[in-house]
């Protein structure tokens, strides 16, 4: 199986709700694809971790780059995995993102969090905290 992880920035015109619409349509699609994995959006950016079946992650990622809801894309980790940090989650997602951290470190608590995937995405809610959102 293969994880990603990326971040990107949001298109300036989203709202809170389009981002709950696009959280709910991500899910279907990925519970459909055999696909897992957490988003965080701290109001400017995103930072999502994918993980599943290789060919499915790469597909996913071919149309995610391609939308026009965010651009930047940039992978910052890539590593090819046995089991699952997000079982369970189609997209982990707390709508605000005060809760997003509360998230994560439950995940952790489960002892399935990798050490620099937890890293990864605890910093990029600590830079989304000292710029005022949420
Ligand atoms: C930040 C972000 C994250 C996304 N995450 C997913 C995802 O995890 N799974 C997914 O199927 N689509 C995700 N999408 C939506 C896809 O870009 C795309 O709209 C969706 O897969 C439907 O593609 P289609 O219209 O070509 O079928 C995401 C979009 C954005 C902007």
């Amino acid at each position: 199986m293969l994880s990603v992880i990326y971040i990107s920035v949001a298109d300036p015109g989203l709202t809170v709700a389009d981002v709950a619409a696009l959280v709910e349509s991500a899910q279907r699609c990925n519970a459909r694809d055999e696909l897992t994995g957490a988003l965080i959006y701290n109001g400017q950016n995103f930072m999502q971790l994918l993980e599943g079946p290789v060919a499915k992650v790469e597909a996913c990622l071919a149309r995610i780059r391609a939308d026009r809801r965010h651009n930047g894309m940039i992978e910052i980790r890539r590593r090819l995995v046995s089991e699952r940090e997000f079982a369970g989650f189609s997209m982990l997602y707390s709508p605000l993102f005060r809760h997003h951290g509360e998230d994560l470190s439950r995940l952790a608590a489960r002892g399935r969090f990798d050490p620099q995937d937890e890293r990864l995405m605890t910093n990029f809610l600590a830079l989304g905290r000292h710029g005022g959102a949420g």
